[in-house]
């Protein structure tokens, strides 16, 4: 399951601003500088550090289905990014899945394996179409699976309402509750991939906001209070007055209800990730809910743009997708605009550390989870390598190259042929 629609055009959509009329001649060091004297000089709304400890700037590395597992995070963080999303897991897929996410059958959870200590603090990402399916796989997440497998998929699959998967949840005391890998819970409301046997999930609930607000409700009673829920959504289904009402609603409830936070794509689910985000529908919702904690999405393709998004918007933070791929120094960048200084590219050396780095992580990571630990990692560092290439002097020269890697050895003989000079 994947959040991405390849053919549709995603990743490979060049990078465009998105519209924000009246907004072009913003200047990122200086919205940065007043982000970042923002809330008596904490740069950051109280509130998002309150609910995620750790969480202390602006912005945060949004799911990336395919990216960004825990070598992707981790990479990310090194370089100054205070919190990550897991791509979106399929609760049934969670619900199928083994204890503790910790088991080579896993399938597609390994990008959702918590990577340890430095891997902190991280966001589980939901999606599906059963309010009880759902509360069960969050509660899952949450617990890394301190239950036996079963016990889930029978609070999960017993016909009853989500009330009565609250009432047969013992823990859920908030004294009771011991760290947990994940900080808090995301329900993604923002996939655009079709249905499924005519069932909504993920975007595809903006249309139906009944059935959004019952698992919205299912996840977040399911839950201990000290676990914050947070909503990804869309700005829309499409651009008729009934989606815009619907999405409305779901917004508004989802507050009511006790979530911390919403993220908003500045896209429809229509536009899949086609075309600009609409940063002037992120600024007329924030405007009509001042009061509000909410994160834009959205063409963030520079470190420049995160700043840009909140100057422009009002948003409380961005979540940063694309812009990072290949390009965890746009963290630093963000670090160094917010402390007044101009952002810096990253060296050679640089590079070469980090392409290192991430596939050591990469392999570290895949070793205990999937049964050709060496070839899987070889085929995923190949789309990392490709963009990571869009930094090198002959970026295009290396990106020919980090498309025929498949192996370890592969990835060294590019990494000795172009990045050997600091
Ligand atoms: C390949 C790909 C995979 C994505 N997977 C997820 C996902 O699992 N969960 C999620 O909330 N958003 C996902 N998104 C959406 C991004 O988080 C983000 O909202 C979107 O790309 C818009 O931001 P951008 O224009 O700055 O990339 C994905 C996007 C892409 C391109």
């Amino acid at each position: 399951m994947s959040c991405q629609s390849n053919n549709q055009g995603n990743n490979a959509t060049k990078p465009a601003p998105g519209i924000a009329p009246g907004g072009e001649d913003l200047d990122p060091r200086a919205c940065a500088e007043a982000v970042a004297r923002a809330h008596d000089g904490l740069g950051v709304d109280p509130r998002i550090p309150g609910a995620i400890a750790g969480f202390d700037a602006p912005f945060y590395q949004a799911g990336l289905a395919g990216y960004s597992d825990a070598a992707m995070r981790i990479i990310a963080r090194r370089h100054g990014c205070p919190a990550c999303v897991t791509e979106a897991l399929l609760d049934r897929t969670l619900l199928a899945g083994g204890r503790g996410f910790a088991k080579a059958d896993l399938g597609e959870i390994h990008n959702n394996v918590p990577g340890g200590e430095e891997d902190s603090p991280l966001v589980g990402q939901i999606m599906g179409s059963e309010p009880a399916e759902m509360a069960a796989g969050a509660l899952k997440m949450i617990e890394q699976g301190k239950r036996k497998a079963h016990e889930y998929r029978d609070l999960a699959y017993v016909d009853v309402t989500h009330h009565v998967v609250r009432e047969k949840i013992d823990l859920a005391d908030d004294d009771q509750q011991e760290t947990t890998a994940f900080g808090a819970i995301d329900v993604n409301l923002a996939c655009p991939v079709k249905k499924i046997a005519k069932k909504a999930r993920g975007g595809h609930w903006l249309a139906e906001p009944a059935g959004a607000i019952r698992i919205l409700e299912a996840v977040r009673e399911a839950l201990p209070a000290s676990i914050p829920v947070t909503v990804k959504m869309r700005r829309s289904f499409d651009d008729t007055p009934e989606m815009i009402e619907n999405f409305w609603k779901i917004f508004d409830a989802a507050y009511d209800m006790g979530c911390s936070w919403v993220t908003v794509h500045g896209r429809t689910v229509e536009q899949k990730y086609i075309g600009p985000s609409r940063w002037d529908l992120l600024k007329e919702i924030r405007d009509a809910r001042p009061e509000r904690v909410i994160f834009g999405s959205g063409d963030i393709w520079e470190a420049g743009d995160i700043f840009r998004m909140i100057a422009y918007t009002g948003l409380s933070g961005v979540s940063v997708a694309r812009g990072c791929i290949g390009n965890p120094w746009i963290f630093r960048q963000a670090r160094q605009l917010m402390a007044g200084e101009a952002p810096r590219e990253p060296t050679i050396a640089e590079q070469r550390n980090v392409l290192e780095d991430h596939f050591r992580l990469a392999m570290s990571v895949n070793s205990t989870l999937v049964r050709n630990p060496e070839q899987h990692t070889g085929k995923t560092m190949r789309k990392f390598g490709i963009r990571f290439a869009q930094h090198h002097p002959k970026s295009e020269d290396v990106r020919l190259r980090m498309i025929a890697v498949s192996s370890l050895d592969d990835w060294h003989a590019v990494l000795d042929e172009f990045y050997r000079e600091g």
